[in-house]
């Protein structure tokens, strides 16, 4: 089943910038963190089902140093410190995956930064990959 994306600059932002200013984002840009710790973009992320999914973060992150992100789902956590590591340039895009359990409906999925900055994020690719474990008979 394909994945669903959700661009970051369709997200709400709070302590960040959309731009655009390097190549390769998909969608009209993407969110610059300032250089905070919690900063945030959060999707709102609409699921058929409950099911346990992939989250797929596309993001570029031209230093060396590793921009980590907590991410929760509707305010629980899923990833403390997920690491983005160093792309090779601000128009290097790659991505980070993690897994989790969204319910049926309306899920709030944030990455906030967690170390003072955050990578340039594009967007969020959500794949269903079945049902969650506790909706299995
Ligand atoms: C550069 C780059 C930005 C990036 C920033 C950063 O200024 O152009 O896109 O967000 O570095 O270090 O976060």
């Amino acid at each position: 089943q394909a994945g669903t994306d959700y661009e970051a600059e369709s997200g709400t932002v709070s302590q960040g910038a959309v731009e655009s200013n390097h190549a390769g984002h998909s969608g009209t840009g993407f969110v610059n963190f300032q250089a905070v710790t919690g900063a945030y973009v959060e999707f709102t992320v609409d699921s058929a089902q409950a099911a346990a999914s992939k989250l797929d973060f596309r993001y570029a992150n031209g230093t060396t140093a590793g921009r980590p992100l907590d991410i929760t789902v509707n305010g629980a956590s899923v990833a403390d410190d997920l690491a983005f590591p160093g792309t090779g340039a601000w128009t290097t895009w790659k991505a980070v995956s993690v897994s989790a359990a969204l319910k049926a409906g309306t899920n709030k999925v944030r990455a906030t930064t967690a170390a003072g900055d955050g990578p340039n994020l594009d967007k969020l690719t959500v794949t269903a990959n079945g049902p969650a474990d506790t909706e299995k008979p």
